[in-house]
């Protein structure tokens, strides 16, 4: 691959999308919203409307649940493992050809590198298909002998769980989507998934794939629109027989509250303010550059982005002066033009949000190093926001506690203390989501890993992209259940325990 995209490519997409809306896919088909509704898809890097989504509603997503659940008792529920395999596989093939595309639609929609489209979004989720795809034909019960008189056979078995809801959130569209539905389908089941509001687009795109790859109709159902309609419909709809979320934490709680309807099984995919920690000896060349990108890397719109930076206050000045000159100097424009390292804020709403954390850091004392501004000019129409470096933070801050989702860095220090006072520190969160930490010293390493409360760490820049075979998740706050590897897969399934008198 050379050029990321040909302006030609991009012409024909943008032409295309303002021609006409986006519509749903349920049943196999594109369909307007029954209300005939539709909403506006706003380029981040202008702030500029460039598509329209159909606006969904209660009334779709009962027919896109209603055509999930024949599809599961009909023709998908008929295929075998391998038959789901192959076309997961298949899937995942014409995923990386309409790679160029799709990786635009990204770009456009939710403002990301075109790079970080392509490489993290688009052949990130061909690896989850491809993963999961493996997993279809290896999904087993267990023979067991139990201990009542008698002779018996007793063995398990491992079900689909049903109709699965997904709602995903704007950062990761693409990839999140698709790594939602690939366990789902990999276990047998259906889904009816609810991107978000702020970025339709490459969700649509991705029905157009999955009717292409065979997927029998309703089988996978896209219903866009708005998280109060479209997905607490889907929340609360008793044909569901799981949600699968991603999103903040706030949302999730709130979801957990309407699925108490018919008890429907629920993981969360939550938010987090993930703790870097650099000790004295860790190799500096590594670590500097890598806490920056962790934090300004999708302008800090990531889950497991690492928020809170403690650095041993011997090389605390050297670290936070080598962060900050790579904030200052970070390329930030549109997704869509070279050489872009990072995009804007996904929304203006976004924008007033980070605006509003850094000006709460400044007022409860914190120091802006680095940054701190809104980026406005020619070029600059959207909602594009300085990274920034805070110093002076502490526990206790609003900017220290609360997840900012920008790229605002809180940056602190430690002393000499033992590994339990700066695990303390570390954990000092209502979040658990990762953790982040560099030492030459393994013993020491490992002792704080132990000891950091977080669904993942990382260590001197171990795992830092996601893994399909990778478990994923929070402790605390930040979720419920495991996404990825076979925890993954296995949370889309029921167990059944049969019993042979013999
Ligand atoms: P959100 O969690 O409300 O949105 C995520 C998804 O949930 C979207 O598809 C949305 O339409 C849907 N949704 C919203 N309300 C719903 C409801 N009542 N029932 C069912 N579905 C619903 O996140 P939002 O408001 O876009 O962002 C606010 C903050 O949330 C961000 O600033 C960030 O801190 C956090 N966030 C964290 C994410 C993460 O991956 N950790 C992802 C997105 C947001
Ligand atoms: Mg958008």
């Amino acid at each position: 691959m050379n050029a990321p995209f040909s302006p030609s490519t991009l012409d024909r997409l943008r032409s295309d999308l303002a021609a006409s809306p986006r519509m749903l896919f349920i049943d196999g088909k594109f369909v307007a919203a029954a209300s005939g509704e539709t909403f506006e898809v706003i380029d981040p890097a202008t702030g500029q409307v460039f598509a329209h989504a159909a606006g969904g509603d209660k009334a779709d997503v009962d027919l896109a649940v209603a055509a999930a659940r024949r599809a599961l008792d009909g023709a998908w529920g008929k295929h075998t493992p391998s038959q789901r395999a192959r076309l997961m596989l298949k899937l995942a093939d014409l995923i990386e050809a309409a790679g160029e595309e799709l990786a635009l639609l990204e770009s456009l929609d939710n403002g990301m590198p075109i790079m970080m489209a392509r490489f993290g979004g688009v052949m990130g989720a061909a690896e989850q298909l491809r993963y999961n795809a493996g997993w279809a034909t290896k999904i087993t019960g267990e023979t067991i002998d139990p201990s009542w008189p008698g002779e018996y056979h007793a063995f398990t078995l491992r079900e689909p769980v049903g109709v699965v809801g997904s709602i995903v959130p704007w950062n990761f569209p693409f990839v999140m989507a698709v790594a939602k539905i690939a366990p789902a389908l990999a276990a047998g089941c259906t889904v009816v998934l609810k991107p978000a509001e702020q970025t339709p687009l490459s969700a649509v795109k991705l029905g157009e794939l999955i009717a292409a790859a065979g997927f029998p109709d309703g089988t996978v159902n896209i219903v866009t629109g708005f998280g109060k309609t479209a997905g607490a419909a889907l929340v609360d709809h008793p044909g569901v027989d799981k949600i699968s979320f991603t999103g903040s934490t706030t949302t999730g709680r709130s979801i957990l509250h309407a699925a108490t309807g018919n008890l429907k099984r629920v993981t969360l995919e939550l938010g987090g303010k993930s703790p870097v920690v650099i000790f004295a000896d860790a190799d500096l060349e590594k670590a500097i550059p890598s806490a920056a990108m962790g934090i300004f890397g999708n302008a800090g719109q990531v889950c497991a982005a690492g928020s809170r930076l403690f650095v041993h206050e011997s090389i605390f000045d050297q670290v936070v002066e080598g962060v900050s000159r790579r904030a200052a100097s970070l390329k930030v424009g549109a997704g869509i033009t070279p050489g872009t390292e990072m995009g804007p804020l996904v929304s203006q709403v976004q924008l007033d949000r980070v605006l509003g954390y850094i000006a709460s850091g400044a007022s409860e004392g914190a120091t802006v190093g680095v940054g701190g501004a809104r980026i406005e000019g020619e070029g600059y129409g959207g909602y594009f926001v300085q990274p920034t470096v805070l110093t002076g933070t502490a526990a206790g801050m609003k900017v220290v506690e609360e997840e900012i989702f920008g790229p605002v860095l809180c940056a602190m220090k430690f002393g000499d203390g033992d590994i339990d006072t700066i695990a303390a520190s570390a954990n000092q969160s209502d979040y658990g989501l990762a953790a982040s930490l560099w030492t030459r010293d393994m013993s020491s390493g490992l002792k704080l890993a132990k000891r950091l409360k977080a669904g993942t760490i990382r260590i001197n820049g171990g795992g830092a992209g996601v893994d399909p075979a990778m478990p994923l998740g929070g402790f605390k706050q930040s979720g419920w259940g495991r996404e990825n590897g076979r925890m993954g897969v296995e949370a889309y399934t029921e167990v059944k325990s049969v019993t042979i008198a013999l």
